[in-house]
């Protein structure tokens, strides 16, 4: 099953998603708006959302529910975006002007605070105390994987389980999450929100792994953004740890990897990006991001054998292979 058909089944509920989203940035604040609503507009896969919708099958599914989980985990990733534009100095997002770039600093932080807020005022009309405490713990492990990643900027030094800890903080949790709402905002029991948890937490490593495999080798017309921003910023991602270990490599790399950090970013990179292209670690990590999908899967052995098991399936191939 391939991807398109798996949003073109679920497209009824999306599009109602879609227009609760909008509904939900409404502010008679011109500016809140227009900043919110320029990355909304913007694009995005809404991948947060098709995870609650599916996972929801697995109960009760009314799209009333869905909608209060499926709203505030998008505009929890959006906030976070907008925020994480501000960190990485980033000018485009989904092919178009970052708020930070369009606007400024400061007027993203407060629409990333804004976003935050709205999101929260969603959530608190399920009135289910575990629901909302799963979510704040996973906006503050992302807080806390956003932090981290700037700790280790430029640490060549760090692990390979540095890193997955810190993608596992900033990007897999939200994704394990948005599974684990859907289901128990669906009034699935505990077990089953348990297995979808496992699974979209194993899909988003591989996810983030796939996020820094495409800024290394995409094309800016894929990604939306310039390739080679991570190293801009420091961010040593799985690709460059594992190319690092290249006996023949690691020398010319660190050198790289210094006269980046000396001229703070503002350098071409394509030498680095060609020392990473042509070592081992770009497979070795695709490599890993395959592995999740597998355990992913494994997870859902003993979910029963429904339409949505099967489009879960689906979106973790396509997460394990995305060029977008
Ligand atoms: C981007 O997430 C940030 C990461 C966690 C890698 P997405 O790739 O889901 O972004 P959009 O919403 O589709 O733009
Ligand atoms: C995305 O991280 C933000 C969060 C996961 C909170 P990245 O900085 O790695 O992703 P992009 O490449 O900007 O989307
Ligand atoms: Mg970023
Ligand atoms: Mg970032």
């Amino acid at each position: 099953m391939k991807l398109i058909d798996i949003y073109s089944r679920v497209k009824k509920d999306l599009n109602a998603i879609e227009k609760e989203l909008e509904k939900s940035v409404y502010s008679d604040h011109i500016l809140l708006r227009e900043a919110s609503v320029h990355l909304l507009k913007a694009g995005g896969k809404r991948i947060r959302p098709v995870f609650v919708l599916l996972s929801g099958e697995f109960g009760t599914y009314t799209l009333e529910q869905m909608k209060k989980v499926a709203v505030p985990l998008e505009l929890i990733h959006m906030a976070s975006l907008v925020h994480d534009d501000v960190i990485d100095d980033a000018d485009t997002r989904r092919g178009q002007l970052t708020v930070r770039s369009k606007w400024d600093n400061r007027i993203a932080m407060y629409t990333g605070d804004y976003i935050f807020g709205k999101a929260l005022g969603v959530i608190t009309e399920l009135e289910n105390p575990e629901i909302h405490r799963i979510m704040s713990r996973a906006i503050v492990q992302m807080s806390i994987g956003e932090m981290e990643q700037v700790r280790f900027f430029f640490h060549t030094e760090q692990t390979v389980r540095d890193y997955l800890l810190r993608i596992k903080r900033k990007t897999a949790l939200l994704i394990a999450v948005s599974c684990q709402l859907g289901a128990l905002a669906a009034g699935a029991s505990k077990e089953t929100a348990e297995r979808l948890y496992s699974f979209g937490f194993n899909v988003g490593m591989a996810f983030q792994i796939r996020d820094d495999l495409l800024d290394l080798s995409g094309t800016e017309e894929q990604i939306g953004k310039p390739p080679g921003s991570d190293i801009k910023q420091g961010n040593l991602t799985l690709p460059v740890l594992y190319a690092l270990r290249e006996p023949q490599l690691r020398k010319p790399l660190l050198d790289e990897i210094e006269r980046i950090r000396q001229a703070d970013g503002q350098t071409d990179v394509s030498r680095f990006l060609d020392l990473v292209r042509g070592s081992a670690g770009l497979h070795e990590a695709e490599q890993l991001a395959d592995r999740y999908i597998d355990k992913a899967i494994r997870h859902l052995d003993r979910l029963p054998d429904i339409q949505a098991r099967r489009d879960l399936i689906g979106v973790a191939h396509f997460v394990g292979e995305r060029s977008y």
